[in-house]
């Protein structure tokens, strides 16, 4: 069997009543597809919204409810809590938050992850309006000062049929998470030189800010019916603009070809090729405050388009390409004092120096550059690992997390910047 850093280890699954528990049968068998050994723990209200036996069947393991199994026998807990070699509650509903935060164990999932010593990572889900609650920031500012690690929810459309944050992540995001904290950090990862701190929409740079954001990968017609593209998924892109719109920005997203849904409350650009996506940049500039360019460009593309379906008559075809304007560097040599703009960058060698160089090429304030060493992340994934370069000379890698959350940090990061 193939070896992935889950291969053996021991993975206790604690599923609380929320309606996002229909979602964890598939987690289950994700995280058993990557080797791990799961052990699911349910609460009694988890059990109303997903079948136990279900859980049963592909986890391989009966599923532990109560201290006391039908037969008598006693469920140890504190050998539970320790069996562990991490623990993820997903979802966990604002009511064992709040029991979280403080030590209450009146049920067995409780207990047993009061007797972890492993590292334990919380996927709350819950109504939107329940997740801003200010009972439940407080509780999940709690829990992560006691160093439980938090896993954002997304964004999206909920159970109540209401639209806004507090969505599960999918089954894939959370097994390459879970998969991700048993690599990085990566051996030669440089630790953080700072703390990212939370910025509210109350105090963000962002708030009422009108920001660019590219996302996606261009395509390069060849002909009619074929082009020229690259592996973009605009995941990394459509995070930040919601992000964006979280902390309160008017965000316009100029998109070339996704695989995400978009997200709402955008004003939506869709283009097809890079020069379609500068001159949308282009009318759009300036009156923006800020831009994020997060879009695959294509470098080049076909100098001659053919205007019907090239015929494979000939054994060898060459296509002349040309260069493709960079949509960045254009807009930063059109920036005012008064915008930001922002870069992404994928490099496979010299990573830092060439990040480096298009900070000051492309006039940037910043340029993320993505981790390429951690093979779970990037490109069509849903989680990301960076390190941000700041036109201030400030270096911080961000460790592997799912986008939205990466997203939320680097405009945490950027507006503590820009706010100085
Ligand atoms: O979309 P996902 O699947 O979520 O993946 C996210 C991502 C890996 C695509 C994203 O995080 C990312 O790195 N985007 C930029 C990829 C890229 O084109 O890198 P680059 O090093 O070639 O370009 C550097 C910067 O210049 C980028 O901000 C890019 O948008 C911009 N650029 C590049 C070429 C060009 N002709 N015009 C540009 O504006």
């Amino acid at each position: 069997m193939l070896q992935t850093p889950l291969t053996g280890k021991k993975i206790l699954l604690g599923i609380t009543g929320g309606i996002a528990a229909y979602k964890t049968p598939n987690l289950v068998r994700l995280l058993k597809k990557a080797g791990a050994d799961v052990q699911v723990v349910c609460t009694p209200s988890a059990l109303d919204l997903v079948a136990k036996n279900s859980l049963a069947v592909v986890s391989e393991r009966p599923v532990l409810v109560d201290f006391f199994d039908a037969s008598g026998k006693w469920n140890e807990h504190v050998q539970w809590g320790l069996w562990a070699d991490l623990i993820l509650l997903a979802p966990l509903t604002a009511n064992s938050l709040a029991k979280l935060a403080y030590g209450i164990c009146d049920n067995f999932l409780m207990a047993t992850v009061l007797s972890a010593r492993c590292e334990v990572w919380l996927a709350p889900a819950m109504d939107l309006d329940m997740f801003t609650h200010p009972t439940t920031l407080l509780n999940l500012k709690r829990v992560a000062d006691l160093g439980y690690q938090i896993i954002e929810p997304e964004t999206g459309s909920l159970a109540s049929g209401l639209s806004g944050k507090g969505r599960l992540p999918e089954p894939e995001t959370l097994a390459q998470i879970v998969e991700t904290v048993f690599q990085s950090p990566t051996p030669e990862a440089p630790q953080p030189q700072g703390e990212v701190e939370a910025v509210t929409p109350e105090t963000s740079f962002y708030r009422g800010k009108h920001v660019l954001v590219t996302a996606g990968a261009t395509k390069e017609a060849i002909d009619p019916v074929r082009f020229i593209s690259n592996h973009s998924s605009g995941k990394m892109g459509i995070a930040i603009a919601e992000a964006l719109v979280q902390a309160g920005a008017i965000v316009h997203l100029v998109y070339g070809n996704v695989t995400t849904p978009l997200p709402d409350y955008c004003y939506l650009y869709p283009v097809e090729s890079a020069l379609d996506m500068l001159n949308q940049c282009l009318k759009l500039f300036p009156n923006m405050d800020a831009a994020w360019m997060v879009a695959a460009v294509a470098d080049y593309r076909v100098e001659n388009i053919a205007r019907e379906k090239i015929k494979k008559s000939e054994d060898h075809l060459t296509l002349h390409l040309v260069k493709n304007p960079d949509i960045l560097k254009t807009l930063g040599e059109l920036k005012t004092p008064n915008q930001k703009i922002m870069g992404f960058a994928l490099e496979t060698e010299n990573e830092e120096f060439h990040a480096l160089e298009k900070l000051q090429k492309k006039n940037a304030d910043a340029i993320v550059l993505n981790s390429l060493k951690n093979e779970n992340v990037g490109f069509g994934k849903n989680t990301n690992e960076v390190t941000v370069f700041l036109h201030n000379g400030d270096k911080l890698p961000l460790p592997a997390n799912s986008k939205t959350h990466i997203a939320q940090e680097l405009l945490s990061l950027t507006s503590q910047c820009f706010q100085v």
